[in-house]
Formats: structure tokens, C-alpha cells, sequence
């Protein structure tokens, strides 16, 4: 049994997660859960990133103090890696005591060794606000191509990269005032002090090799002394011999993975030492780091040298992934791709995203992209279609011919029961590999093979023929079996889905060693719904909830009594409104609905684009329907039709008011022509 350690990136405390983070979760938690399944000890843990300017500015401007921020945030990260299945073994934070003890610690080491030089530097300062300004709060035109409007460290119109102090009118994010230039004395860390050990140890097999081309370019262009001091105020950790002084965030954010650790071990009387001094000799732990492509410099160069230099082991890997792209581009805000974890709508079952990235997960570094209309494509044709269909369509019979047993002994079945089982050498080392891409690809394929072999047995025929009970039960319990492989294989991408499938045959929990025999002479639980398929309605209703802006702090609590009218809706992107197809159309008929006290039952006219039946909940309104005919009004023309108790409605037609007979139905001037776009 291996002894693993496995992180992921800590996300900071100061923003949601979205979408691009749960690409690095997701990954994390499969290949974690992978490991378990195999039997390893394997430990997934991490925290909240909590220090730093920007938190400490959020908590001032929300009238709060840092800690109630990030615990506040703390459990909001926690409720979404929760709702995505991701199972860590304990989530923390860097805010803890253990993570100062630890920071300390490694900060003295190094200090005493001379890896710590200070040096007086000149930074922007703002006056008003009487703080040092980190270079993402000053903005100003860039000195290169004056675009307004920049960061204070690089240019989004021409990429130039320059210092804060180089912008012209720079300006204070905070307050609007112009910073100015002032000295301070800060500490550094001697990286190069650490090359000769940081060369041997990058070649060592630890990163990639896409990323080990990386390094090298780092190391040609001179590894610099790394400023880890911070001038008060700033939420962090003081620095124990250098008064006003705190630790640069990214000093003590990695050393929160150990602080975790230690957390953990104390909760569960476990060995910190066995993880990073690596001291059991029989049993050596794997400590792997998964992170985005974007913070390698942290964690391939400063971190192992941090490690080193203080006397602790070093990752066995840092495996870095790409970033999450939306429909081929950056997540944006205002494309309204920029989705919240939150915002992943109740009605899509997390396991399809989880399915999905898994679908796109190699071990490389290239982006990864989200396209929505494939997501909706590969979780119908592939989890819908293939997986849960195989189940859906044989369960019921062992339960309606098979006395809800299956069958005696195992059937013949050609061999394919073992040809899934070896399969699953191929699938566990694709796992290992981190290859979710492929053994994905190589389950589906399987998943294909079983679905082969129920067309051909065809139970839904032979059920129909007297006397074939037994063929029945016997194809279903093989279909039965290789759906229980398959569910066993996807069990790290798709571990809620397994566990029902478990509790199917009556088992605790599916395992990948038990799979090699073949259940059968026992009895199943019948058969409940696993998946629905994702309609595109979902989809856009998610797109939606993400380009709202986020919710308003309470509202003073009005002195005057004021109607109620209702609040305007969340902003949307003009792209979605362009997807509604407004159309004029004129009302042929309107009648009654027998029993339905509210419908009307309408037919439109839309000119060239034919009839439509709409059922409409207006009859309050028109209790007369008859004076509607002839109308011109307006309708959603492509709206998903609606199967409705009274009959299928084909459409919308739109009306101003509340409800009741407080509605009016929307009309067009007497040129309008049924079927005219309405924009
Ligand atoms: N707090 C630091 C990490 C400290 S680790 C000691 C940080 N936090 S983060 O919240 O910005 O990002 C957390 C992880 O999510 C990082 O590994 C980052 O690369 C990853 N991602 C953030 N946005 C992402 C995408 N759009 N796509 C994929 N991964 C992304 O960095
Ligand atoms: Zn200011």
C-alpha cells in the first residue's frame, strides 16, 4: 500500500469558485479517488488562501474584519467543492496557527543559513490610504503605447511590462490619488543561491517535460532574489525579527499545504513526519502537488528551494494543467462565460461536469475547453446513451421475469465479462498517468461493446415470447454484470453515480478487486433513474444565473411604503437575448379550455413559418376569447414546445401585467404581417 499526499492550488480567499478552478478539483479529486480505489493511503488536502492586500481591502470596504471575510468565504468554498464531490480529507487555512509556526520556522532556517539578504527599495505608496500599493491597485496610462487605464505592472493593449512607478498619471485603485515613490527596507530571498540544487532537482523527473523547457528559459535569465516582505498594514503573518514587517503571501500560501498536514495528522493522530521529512525508510510517502499552469514559478522553483534549503523533503511531481476556456475563448464576464461554481444550476447533476473535464484531462499542459453545446453532446450520447441505458433497459425484467434475482449461474457470455476485466489493467494505468482523456475514451468504448451485445439479445423481444424467462434473466444478468464494471471504472470520475449503482446489487461500495468476479444467484434492487438527459434550456439558464450581477447587500429599510413593483431582472448579454425568436403573430382562433380554468387554447398564424397551438394562462384576462381573434400580438417562436396536462403548447405569446385579469395582451400596429421578426 502506497502512502500518498496529494494538494491542489489553495484557492484564495477572496474570490468565488468558478468553473476554470473546478478543472484543477476535479482532477485532483478523481485521481485521488483513483488511488483509494486501488487501496493506497492516499490523503487529498487543502485550504483557503487567505492573506494578502486584497483580502484585507475587501474586508475593510465590506465593514468586516479579515477573519470573519475569509471565514465567511471559507464556508462558501467548502459548500461548492462539496457540491462538485470533491473529497478532501480536511480543508484548512493558511490563517492558522500551525501555518505561522511553520512559516516561522522555515524563515529562521533560512535566515540562519544566510539564504535572507534585506535591501532598501523604492515602491508606490498612497498617501490618502497611507499604504504600500501592490502593483494590481495602481492604474495608470502605460508608458509604452499610453493606453489608459493599466495595471501597474504590465499593459493589456501593447503586453509591455514595466514598474509602477514607470505609469504616467498613475493613480490609486483604492482612493484616485496619485502614489508616490518611497523607500523601504525588505527581505529577500536568495533563489540563485539554490540553482545548482533546482537545476538537478528540475531534471530529476519531477515536472513535465513541456514545463522542464520552461525552467530552462528561467534559468538562463537569471534566477532572482525573491522579495518576501510586506509592509504593514497587511494581512499576514508578521515576520518574527523585523518589526512592521509580514510575509509576502506566497511565502507562507505552499507552506499552508504542510500546515494542513499538520492540522490533519494532530485530528487523526497520524505522523507529520512521515509526509515531509519522509522518515519511514519501509514505507517512503509520494507528496504531488496539482496546480495551474500559471503559478509553476511558485511551486517549480521557489517552493522546492523554500523545502530544501529548510531541511524538508520535496514533491515527488508537480503536475500542471491548462486553463478552462468557454466555447473556445477566456471565461469573460461579459460574454458571460464567467461561470460561478454556485451557478451551476440545481437541475444539472455535478457528475457531468466531472464527466466532462475528464473526457478533456490529459496529463499536458494545454487549455482545456468547455464548449457547451459538446458538453450537453458527450454527457446525452455517453452517460445517458451508453452508460445508464444499458442498466435502464435490462433491470426491469430481472425484477418482472427473473423473480428480482439474477440468474443461477453466470451465462455464457463469450468471453466478454473477463475481456472487461482485463481492460481494466489498460484503464487503471491511464488513471495513474493522469490520461482521464483516454480512459474515458476506453471505457466508452466497452460501454459500446455491452450496448452490442443488448441489441443483439434483444430482452425486450424475447420477454414478449412465452417460455423465454430464463434468456431473458440471462442476457440481463450479463448486461447487469458489464454495467457494473463500467460503473467501477468511472467510480473516480463519477463517484455518486457508483454508489447507486452499488446499492443496485446490494453492495457497499463497488470495488476494483471484487470486480473480477462476476455477481450472480443473488437479488437487485430495482431499478431507479441515474441520469436525465441536459436540455439546452438548462445550459442557458446557467448563462444566465452567470452574467446576473452578484446580489445586493441588504437595502436600507425604506421609511415610505411604496407599492410593490417588480424588480428589474439581472442584466444579460446581448447574445442570449438574440436566441429568443420574437415573431408577430395573428391569433386565428382562441377557445376555452375544458377543465383549465386559466388556459386559453390559441392558434397563431406566423405566416410563411405555419401554425402554431399555444396554451396561454389567460383567460382571466379575455374571458370573452372571441374578441381576440384577428389580433396582432407578439410570441416566442422558438420556444421548446411544452407537454402540458391539457395539451402540447408550441410557443409564448407575451402580455404586460401581473396576473389575473391584471394582463394585456401585447399588440402590433395593423402593417405588422404575421410571421415579421420582431427585434
Ligand atoms: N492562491 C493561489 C495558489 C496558492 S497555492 C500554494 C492561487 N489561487 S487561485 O484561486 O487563483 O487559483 C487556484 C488554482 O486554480 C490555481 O492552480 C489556478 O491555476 C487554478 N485556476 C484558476 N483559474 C483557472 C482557469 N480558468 N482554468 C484552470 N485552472 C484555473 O493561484
Ligand atoms: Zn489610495
Amino acid at each position: 500500500m502506497r502512502r500518498i499526499l496529494v494538494t491542489s492550488a489553495l484557492p484564495y480567499a477572496n474570490g468565488a469558485i468558478h468553473l476554470g478552478h473546478l478543472v484543477e478539483y476535479i482532477q485532483t479529486d478523481i485521481w485521488a479517488r483513483y488511488q483509494r480505489l486501488r487501496g493506497h493511503d492516499c490523503l487529498y488536502l487543502c485550504a483557503d488562501d487567505t492573506h494578502g492586500t486584497p483580502i484585507m481591502l475587501r474586508a475593510k470596504r465590506e465593514g468586516v474584519t479579515p477573519e470573519q471575510l475569509i471565514e465567511r468565504m471559507s464556508q462558501e468554498h467548502r459548500r461548492d467543492f462539496d457540491r462538485f464531490a470533491i473529497q478532501f480529507d480536511h480543508y484548512y487555512s493558511t490563517h492558522s496557527p500551525e501555518n505561522r509556526q511553520l512559516a516561522e520556522q522555515i524563515y529562521l532556517k533560512h535566515r540562519a543559513a544566510g539564504h535572507i539578504r534585506t535591501a532598501v527599495i523604492q515602491q508606490a505608496y498612497c498617501p490618502h490610504d497611507q499604504m504600500f500599493l501592490p502593483d494590481r491597485f495602481i492604474r495608470g496610462c502605460c508608458p509604452v503605447c499610453q493606453a489608459a487605464d493599466q495595471y501597474g505592472d504590465s499593459c493589456e493593449a501593447c503586453s509591455a511590462t514595466y514598474t509602477p512607478l514607470e505609469l504616467t498619471d498613475a493613480r490609486c485603485a483604492v482612493c484616485g490619488t496619485a502614489p508616490v515613490a518611497r523607500d523601504s527596507e525588505h527581505l529577500f530571498f536568495k533563489l540563485d543561491d539554490f540553482r545548482p540544487f533546482l537545476q538537478q532537482w528540475t531534471r530529476g523527473g519531477h515536472i513535465q517535460d513541456e514545463v522542464a523547457n520552461k525552467l530552462e528559459e528561467w534559468f538562463s535569465s537569471g534566477l532572482k532574489d525573491w522579495n518576501i516582505s510586506r509592509d504593514a498594514p497587511y494581512f499576514g503573518f508578521a515576520i518574527p525579527d523585523a518589526p512592521g514587517k509580514f510575509f509576502y503571501v506566497w511565502l507562507d500560501a505552499p507552506i499552508g499545504y504542510m500546515a494542513t498536514t499538520l492540522s490533519y495528522c494532530q485530528q487523526q493522530g497520524r505522523c507529520f513526519d512521515d509526509y515531509w521529512l519522509n522518515n519511514d525508510a519501509d514505507r517512503p510517502t509520494e507528496v504531488y502537488h496539482f496546480i495551474g499552469k500559471d503559478i509553476l514559478y511558485f511551486h517549480a522553483l521557489f517552493w522546492p528551494a523554500v523545502l530544501h534549503g529548510a531541511g524538508f523533503r520535496t514533491p515527488n511531481a508537480i503536475f500542471a494543467h491548462g486553463f478552462l476556456t468557454v466555447n473556445g475563448q477566456k471565461m469573460s464576464k461579459s460574454r458571460g462565460t464567467f461561470i460561478d461554481a454556485r451557478h451551476y444550476p440545481d437541475t444539472l447533476n455535478p457528475e457531468y461536469l466531472r464527466y466532462y473535464y475528464a473526457t478533456k484531462l490529459t496529463s499536458r499542459i494545454d487549455d482545456i475547453d468547455l464548449n457547451l453545446d459538446d458538453f450537453i453532446a458527450r454527457v446525452n450520447s455517453d452517460l445517458v446513451g451508453k452508460l445508464v441505458n444499458l442498466a435502464s433497459r435490462t433491470a426491469g425484467f430481472i425484477h418482472k421475469q427473473g423473480g428480482g434475482r439474477l440468474a443461477a449461474v453466470y451465462p455464457d457470455d463469450g468471453g466478454l465479462y473477463q475481456a472487461f476485466v482485463a481492460a481494466g489493467d489498460e484503464i487503471g494505468a491511464l488513471y495513474e498517468g493522469r490520461e482521464f482523456a483516454r480512459a474515458m475514451q476506453a471505457i466508452m468504448r466497452l460501454a459500446e461493446r455491452a450496448n452490442q451485445y443488448v441489441e443483439a439479445q434483444s430482452p425486450w423481444k424475447l420477454a414478449k415470447q412465452p417460455g423465454q424467462e430464463l434468456l431473458v434473466q440471462q442476457s440481463c444478468t450479463v448486461a447487469l454484470n458489464l454495467f457494473r464494471l463500467l460503473a467501477t471504472y468511472l467510480q473516480p470520475a463519477l463517484p455518486l453515480t457508483a454508489a447507486r449503482v452499488a446499492a443496485l446489487f446490494n453492495l457497499p461500495a463497488l470495488s476494483w478487486d471484487a470486480r473480477e468476479t462476476p455477481l450472480f444467484d443473488q437479488p437487485i434492487q430495482p431499478f431507479s433513474h441515474l441520469m436525465a438527459r441536459i436540455e439546452r434550456a438548462t445550459i442557458d439558464a446557467m448563462l444566465l444565473a452567470a452574467a446576473a450581477p452578484p446580489p445586493p447587500s441588504p437595502p436600507p429599510t425604506p421609511s415610505v411604503v411604496v407599492p410593490a413593483a417588480p424588480e428589474l431582472l439581472p442584466e444579460i448579454p446581448y447574445d442570449l437575448f438574440a436566441q429568443v425568436d420574437l415573431r408577430i403573430a395573428r391569433i386565428e382562433q382562441a377557445t376555452l379550455v375544458a377543465g383549465a380554468d386559466k388556459l386559453l387554447c390559441l392558434t397563431l398564424d406566423l405566416g410563411a413559418q405555419g401554425q402554431r397551438t399555444v396554451l396561454a394562462g389567460i383567460r382571466a384576462a379575455y374571458p370573452n376569447p372571441e374578441i381576440l381573434v384577428g389580433r396582432l400580438t407578439v410570441m416566442v417562436a422558438n420556444l421548446q414546445p411544452r407537454q402540458m396536462k391539457f395539451g402540447r403548447s408550441e410557443g409564448m405569446v407575451l402580455a404586460a401585467g401581473t396576473a389575473g385579469s391584471d394582463l394585456y395582451l401585447l399588440a402590433a400596429d395593423s402593417g405588422a404581417q404575421p410571421g415579421m421578426r420582431v427585434k
